[in-house]
């Protein structure tokens, strides 16, 4: 494969989110304004802010910003820490500091596009398709059988994008227990992480658990604040967080300093931030689940745990890329098909779609598409 391939995902999106009016597909809670986060944050904050210097941050990071992070974890610190340019600039460079031709990684299917590529592009990847008929469960016996005498990460996204699936804390222990058992890294993206609807389904943070474990996050999911362009890497070894640091310095070698000055200001206000994002969440998903029970005919949704999108088995005759296709065009509304997601590593059904929940104007969009559903 030649890499880098097409970003499927963010192909699509880049052609058509900003563009169409009402982008029902949305990977994130619609954001917030200067304005707001000072107010949620504290008005003291603002003129702090208005005095920043336009410098280059740290590489890894501000200290402050560091310690804003570390506080969301139990036991990483802020040694333990390296910001980048949104998790996207993350992934890029943790897998090209873990795999080398020779080695073997196991991913989960479907995925957000770059978990697989980047490592397809180092070496060989089996992929571990979760099940579209029982929820998107994932089977712990079938990472087992995966995982060879070379493995060396396996790959997780739990809360999973596109289908908000979550495994339990029992799964979560059992995967740590096979790679431990056999030296396995495992990269764990928990980009949607403070958003499940249950906080009882709230899984840990591996870096915190598991010397062996790399937790991806960033801003843009469960804060809502994608534009700040802040993510980070926690891990507790030293040594390959050096080796991650020599990767940044041939990449962005340092954030934009207003984005981590107000991630800084947004990490330690947050939680009226997340209350925020959640309260709304909650209500759009309820919205979205009444407005698809509507047409039981056409949608079969699984209701996700977290997140802002849902990942709904389109049933109609002309397929779901067809249907999200004409609801673009006559309808101004985007849907994601599940085409996008096509894995290298497995087959991925194409009858589904990745309808998000994340935007103010979803009722707006909700209308519009019945208007054009009722008029077929
Ligand atoms: C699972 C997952 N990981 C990583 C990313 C990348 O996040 P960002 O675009 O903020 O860099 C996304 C974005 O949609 C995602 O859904």
């Amino acid at each position: 494969m030649s890499f880098p391939e097409d970003f499927r995902l963010i192909s699509y999106l880049s052609h058509l989110e900003h563009a169409v009016r009402f982008p029902l597909s949305s990977s994130y809670p619609e954001s917030m304004d200067l304005d707001t986060l000072f107010e949620l944050a504290g008005k003291e904050h603002r003129a702090p802010f208005m005095q920043t210097m336009l410098d280059y941050p740290p590489l890894r990071g501000t200290p402050a910003l560091l310690d804003a992070i570390a506080s969301t974890y139990q036991k990483i610190t802020a040694q333990d820490i390296i910001s980048f340019a949104g998790a996207d600039e993350a992934i890029y460079a943790s897998f090209q500091m873990l795999l080398k031709s020779g080695d073997h990684a196991v991913v989960i299917t479907p995925n957000y596009q770059s978990l697989e590529s980047v490592p397809l592009s180092l070496c060989d990847v089996s992929g571990v398709a979760l099940d579209a008929d029982n929820d998107w469960a994932l089977d712990t016996g079938k990472i087992r059988d995966a995982l060879r005498p070379n493995t060396k990460v396996l790959v997780i996204n739990f809360p999973h994008n596109p289908t908000g699936a979550l495994i339990s804390r029992a799964q979560l222990d059992e995967l740590i227990d096979l790679c431990r058992e056999r030296g396995i890294w495992i990269f764990s993206d928990e980009v949607y992480r403070l958003t499940e609807f249950d906080p009882a389904d709230r899984l840990p943070q591996l870096a915190d658990i598991y010397e062996r474990g790399i937790s991806l996050n960033v801003t843009s999911k469960a804060y809502g604040l994608p534009g700040l362009r802040i993510g980070w890497v926690a891990c507790q070894d030293k040594t390959w967080m050096l080796e991650l640091e020599r990767m940044k310095q041939y990449l962005s070698i340092c954030n934009s300093m207003p984005g981590e000055v107000l991630t800084t200001i947004a990490l330690n206000a947050r939680i009226p931030i997340l209350e925020r994002v959640m309260e709304r969440s909650r209500r759009r998903l309820a919205s979205l689940t009444a407005f698809l029970a509507r047409y039981p005919h056409l949608f079969q949704l699984s209701l996700p745990k977290a997140g802002v999108l849902t990942f709904v088995r389109y049933t109609g005759a002309e397929g779901a890329e067809a249907f999200a296709t004409q609801l673009v065009q006559q309808a101004g509304v985007m849907v994601i098909p599940s085409v996008v997601y096509g894995s290298a590593l497995n087959a991925v059904s194409e009858d589904f779609l990745r309808i998000g929940f994340g935007r103010e104007n979803l009722d707006e969009a909700l209308g519009e598409m019945g208007k054009w559903l009722d008029k077929q």
